[in-house]
């Protein structure tokens, strides 16, 4: 799989994020252009991987406005001389976002999770499908979450924001499969990322892995594995799927 990766270039939106900046090194590790695309300043992520001899782009802007999403993809086509070979949407709240009864959530709230986890998929999949289909070749994964599969309770705007990529990565599998163009989602579980470390409580991060299948926390580098996988070569035929990532947290009762 890694083999087959290398000299690809991808486009990593909320790449300088925990998982999504994992995702860049180790992808760069193994010999693929990637380009980070973040509302943060990904230079810190840049000179990561620009220190261990490989090659990125950092790209500050937000995924939710359409000009500068459309001048991200430009930027990255004059890096690479033309060439895009998957992009993985990786931008969104999550963090931060309240966790709420629904009718606790205000339209405020609402439009920043549901777009900065929607909006910014949709926008950047539209424009980097059209250098994709001239080429005829591409994949992309939308990052849901496994919320979306169990309908997480307080949380109600991030889960439909979630379940909706599972819809889209559906749909554009079909429009976007006759020009030889892959979609797929993850969903992964609870990633022990610094952040969640932080902000959980111990026993809620014990009772979230004591519920999976396998009772081994959730790390970054799992999640990069799966979207790896389903942008190499050996996810040829595999589209309008999700993955779920979560040691098995999802199968329910016996
Ligand atoms: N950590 C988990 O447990 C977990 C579980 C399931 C799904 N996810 C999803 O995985 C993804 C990465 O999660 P993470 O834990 O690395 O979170 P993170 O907050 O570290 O990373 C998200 C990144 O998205 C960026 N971003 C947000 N809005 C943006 C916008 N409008 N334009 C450009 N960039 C934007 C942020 O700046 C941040 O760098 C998120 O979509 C999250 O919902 C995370």
């Amino acid at each position: 799989m890694w083999a087959e990766l290398q000299g690809a270039v991808g486009i990593i939106t909320g790449g300088a994020g925990a998982i999504g900046s994992e995702t860049a090194a180790v992808f760069a590790e193994h010999g693929v252009t990637v380009a980070i695309a973040d509302i943060v300043d990904p230079s810190p992520v840049v000179a990561r991987i620009n220190a261990a001899d490989g090659r990125a782009l950092g790209v500050q802007a937000d995924m939710n406005d359409p000009d500068a999403v459309d001048r991200m993809v430009a930027d990255v086509l004059e890096f690479s001389g033309g060439r895009i070979d998957f992009l993985i949407n990786f931008a969104g709240l999550f963090n931060d976002v309240p966790r709420v009864p629904f009718w606790e959530i205000d339209l405020a709230m609402w439009d920043s999770v549901v777009e900065s986890n929607v909006r910014t998929a949709f926008l950047a999949t539209r424009a980097v499908s059209a250098p994709m289909r001239a080429a005829g070749h591409g994949r992309i994964v939308h990052v849901s979450s496994n919320t979306a599969a169990f309908g997480m309770g307080n949380f109600l705007h991030y889960t439909s924001a979630k379940a909706a990529l599972v819809g889209m990565a559906r749909s554009m599998a079909r429009e976007l499969g006759p020009f030889g163009i892959a979609v797929n989602a993850v969903g992964p579980g609870l990633v022990h990322t610094p952040a969640v470390v932080a902000a959980q409580e111990q026993k809620y991060l014990d009772q979230v892995v004591n519920g999976q299948c396998l009772h081994q926390p959730i790390v970054q580098r799992d999640i990069v594995d799966a979207v790896a996988f389903l942008v190499s070569p050996a996810a040829r035929m595999v589209t309008g799927q999700t993955l779920l990532v979560n040691g098995g947290a999802t199968m329910g009762s016996f």
